[in-house]
């Protein structure tokens, strides 16, 4: 970072495509809290753009944003801090993604796992938009020069594209216009598995809800579904080398261990020995102590829709300030004329 001539600037986002997950809070909400006590320049995006490349229904698109911006600001997010706004108010983001659309290769959108993934067997019926939603990922980063990403571990591969687009844009132009981004994928709960099935991501899009743990659930639901989150029959070892062909075991071994700002060893060093009957009730309680009152502080601003419409919209113009002349700069490399 330090023979970088960039300033360091952190930009991430959310889709508010589903409600939030404790996979989103661990994996990134709660990093973009970390960063933004850390005197970065702190940009936080609600992505609706990216959330329509699947169908949304219009009414709950809205909540969900704004639900989103909630979770943001009740996790900690402080408006006055770090820019918060949804990407669809700053046009800049969809101009830069042309220009990108025709930087990246077919070849690059096609090796997507995430497109390959959400798309499923039926290719033909992907939107245009769920093929090309790296570019304009690459754009909501580089149209703030952003040099770092906050992310959960399924992001990795999006983000070298991102670097892949910049790096391509400044060879084609011979410019050295656009940073090379950093990841930063840091931390236990990069990936926060399923409560149901220790090989697959926790996800907002599972048909199961006892999969995951969701922002706005209570304190019961919570409970409840770590009571019935699957494990194995065995006592909790004393080395993290022993719970590698655990996976549920070793996912709620990190769960708590992020939840509690601690690492897995010393959570594990603490339960070591313990059945999942004496553990889960201590990571459930830990859990609602820690859950419980961003739950409460979201449903409160949910009250007052207009305030957070006008979070949003200053947050937005604060954007704009910032991405409005790197797209100018961009254009003009390209030959665009703007008279
Ligand atoms: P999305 O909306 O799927 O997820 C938002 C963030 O949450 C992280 N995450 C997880 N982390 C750990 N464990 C999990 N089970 C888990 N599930 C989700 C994701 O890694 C992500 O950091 N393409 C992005 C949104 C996006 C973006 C961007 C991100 C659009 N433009 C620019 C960074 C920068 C996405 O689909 O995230």
């Amino acid at each position: 970072m330090s023979d970088s001539p960039f300033t360091p600037r952190v930009f991430s986002g959310i889709q508010p495509s589903g409600g939030l997950t404790l996979g989103n809070y661990l994996g990134a909400i709660k990093r973009f809290v970390d960063m933004q006590e850390d005197d970065f320049e702190t940009i936080y995006c609600m992505v609706d753009m990216h959330a329509i490349t699947v169908w949304q229904d219009p009414e709950a698109l809205r909540h969900q944003t704004r639900e989103l911006a909630a979770g943001y600001i009740a996790a900690g997010l402080d408006p006055a801090k770090s820019i918060m706004f949804n990407q669809s108010q700053v046009a800049e983001h969809a101009q830069l993604a042309w220009i990108f659309n025709c930087v990246a290769r077919m070849g690059w959108m096609n090796r997507m796992t995430q497109f390959k993934d959400k798309a499923g067997k039926n290719r033909e019926n992907a939107s245009v938009g769920l093929f090309t939603y790296p570019a304009l990922m690459a754009a909501d980063i580089l149209v703030y020069h952003a040099t770092h990403v906050p992310v959960g571990d399924d992001q990795k591969q999006h983000l070298e594209l991102t670097r892949d687009v910049a790096t391509k844009f400044n060879h084609d132009f011979g410019v050295d216009f656009f940073p090379l981004t950093e990841p930063v994928i840091e931390g236990v709960a990069t990936r926060v598995m399923s409560l149901r099935d220790g090989s697959k991501k926790m996800s907002k899009s599972d048909p199961s809800d006892m999969s995951r743990i969701n922002m706005t659930d209570d304190a019961d639901a919570i409970a409840k579904k770590i009571r019935k989150a699957k494990t194995d029959p065995e006592p909790l070892p004393a080395t993290l080398d022993e719970l590698s062909d655990r996976p549920e075991a070793r996912n709620l071994i990190n769960i708590y261990a992020a939840l509690a700002e601690e690492d897995a060893q010393t959570v594990l060093t603490q339960f070591e020995g313990k059945q999942f009957g004496d553990f889960k009730p201590q990571l459930s309680d830990l859990a609602v102590a820690k859950l419980s009152p961003i739950a409460d502080e979201m449903a409160r601003l949910m009250n007052d829709p207009a305030e957070i419409d006008a979070i949003l919209g200053k947050g937005a113009a604060r954007a704009r300030e910032i991405a409005h002349p790197i797209l100018a700069r961009t254009y003009d490399i390209v030959g665009m004329i703007q008279s």
